[in-house]
């Protein structure tokens, strides 16, 4: 799967944004190393702290379903600026990515894709290193 059928379906997910108190609907797909991809979008709660970015819903089906790696990672925000995911997930993306080479597409202004790698946007994670060495 290419970056952009990637992008098109977090834009997709996004359309499903539960968004009333920001306002700001993103959505997030993953492509997991069993070769299926995950959808997610950003579900808010009136108890703030509770609310789940688009990335950890994606991730999280992935997971829910078996599948423990993803591949790729496509996150679309507002689009009228540069998204990128916030720290929170890049935590938890670190833990299900399949290596720090993993590309994070970010979907930004006129179409345009701004692509990274799990290394540069998360370096240096928590990562208990007895358990998970074998993971990342
Ligand atoms: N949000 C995401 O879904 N992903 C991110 O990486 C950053 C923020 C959501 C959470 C909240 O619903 C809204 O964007 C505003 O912070």
């Amino acid at each position: 799967m290419i970056k952009e059928e990637l992008i098109k379906l977090a834009r997709e997910a996004r359309s499903n944004a539960y968004a009333p108190y920001s306002q700001f609907r993103v959505g997030a797909a993953v492509l997991g190393i069993n070769g299926k991809a995950y959808t997610g979008c950003n579900i808010e709660n009136a108890s703030y702290g509770m609310t789940v970015c688009a990335e950890r819903v994606a991730i999280f089906k992935m997971v829910s379903e078996g599948c423990y790696k993803f591949k790729a990672l496509a996150v679309v925000g507002s689009e009228k600026e540069d998204g990128a995911p916030c720290l929170a997930c890049r935590q938890v993306m670190t833990e299900f990515c399949e290596s720090f080479e993993t590309p994070v597409y970010c979907g930004g202004p006129d179409n345009k894709i701004f692509e990274h790698t799990m290394n540069e946007i998360c370096p240096f994670p928590f990562v208990m290193f007895e358990k998970n060495a074998d993971k990342i």
